[in-house]
């Protein structure tokens, strides 16, 4: 039998802290005018202390399991996008899966940073295709809060807390038109850019877990060029054309590049899904939690084709096309 992954559940959760843009202004040399202009972001949530990436991930994924009618027991494959993982080992995804209650299953964490939730989703769409697996939880999931210079305006007013999911289901694939499911995904890195987007620390290297730093022009003037590739390679391998997507869901780093790549598929802005004037970049957890406002909120139903696209650091990127 033939199987393909099908969408069957989404779930979020984000902090209950809220930071405003004029908050940051009092403690960091920046403004809401400034921040507002160049990225878009409005708000953005910290975690409280000693809550964790996955205590956050057990939420977003209890919430997708919830939609989808679907227990925890029933999980076999949990991937997991982080790049602020709980600790250096074990996985983010084996404590989701004991704060779960989960018995059996596989789990393991995967680190594409920004690019995360879409490698995640390649990697659960291929275990559910080759039956190596029936049910997966998707889930990114970040604290990267913990891991932003305060004294570096340029890099720490940007981003944000918060975790989203999705259940994956095996199904037959029948080869009818407009089965719901993952179509593709397409992944790509070129690690000659690290420089560009790293942290400074880690276990082999400082012994400490480091901070966040970023040329942000260089990022900015990589992410729409590399993503649009990705896109066109997601529409060429499925014979579509840009007028065939009914919502783009980017990744949400920053409103400017949302805008430069609706307008390079000609999409209007009202079939983009945005959620970064709230969340800021939440890094692998952006695309779910833009994603599940817009289920919610009833403007992607059943049968919508999603076309979804990331980078971030490595450089790392991708897309992932998706008939929810
Ligand atoms: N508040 C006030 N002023 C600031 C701030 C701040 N928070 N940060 C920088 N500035 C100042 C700079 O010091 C500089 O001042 P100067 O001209 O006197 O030297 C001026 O603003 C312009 O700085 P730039 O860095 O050139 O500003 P730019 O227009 O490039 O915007 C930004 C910066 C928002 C980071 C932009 O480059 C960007 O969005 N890049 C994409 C990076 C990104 O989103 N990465 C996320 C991860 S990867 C991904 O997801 C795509």
């Amino acid at each position: 039998m033939q199987f393909r992954s099908l969408a069957a559940g989404c779930g979020t959760y984000l902090p209950a802290r809220v930071v405003t843009n004029a908050e940051l202004a009092k403690t960091v040399d920046t403004s809401d005018e400034w921040i507002r202009q160049r990225t878009g972001i409005c708000e953005r949530r910290f975690a409280a202390e000693g809550e964790l990436t996955s205590a956050m991930g057990t939420r977003a994924a209890q919430g997708a399991l919830d939609m989808a009618q679907t227990t925890a027991g029933e999980v076999d494959l949990i991937v997991c996008a982080t790049s602020t993982p709980d600790e250096t080992f074990p996985s983010t995804a084996t404590r989701i899966q004991a704060q779960l209650g989960m018995e059996r299953g596989v789990a393991f964490d995967v680190q594409a940073v920004c690019s995360g939730f879409v490698y995640a989703l390649s990697i659960a769409d291929n275990y559910l295709r080759l039956g190596q697996a029936t049910t997966a939880l998707v889930i990114g999931a970040e604290t990267f809060s913990r891991i932003l210079d305060w004294e570096d305006r340029s890099t720490c007013v940007l981003f944000g807390d918060g975790a989203g999911a999705i259940v994956l289901k095996a199904v037959e694939a029948t080869g009818a038109e407009r089965e719901p499911g993952v179509l593709s995904t397409h992944l790509y890195s070129d690690g000659r850019h690290h420089d560009a987007l790293y942290v400074d620390g880690g276990p082999s290297s400082t012994g400490t877990v480091g901070h966040l730093r970023m040329e942000g022009r260089e990022v900015f003037r990589h992410a729409v060029v590399r993503m649009s590739e990705a896109i066109d390679a997601a529409l060429e391998a499925n014979g579509l054309t840009p007028g065939d997507i009914d919502w783009l869901v980017p990744h949400q780093a920053n409103l400017r590049i949302i805008e430069a790549m609706a307008r390079r598929l000609n999409l209007p802005q009202d079939r983009v899904v945005v959620s970064v004037d709230r969340h800021a970049n939440t890094s692998a957890a952006s695309i779910p939690l833009a994603l599940h406002e817009a289920l919610k909120d009833g403007r992607v139903q059943r049968g919508d084709l999603i076309m979804m696209e990331a980078m971030g650091g490595g450089f790392t990127w991708g897309s992932a096309l998706l008939r929810w």
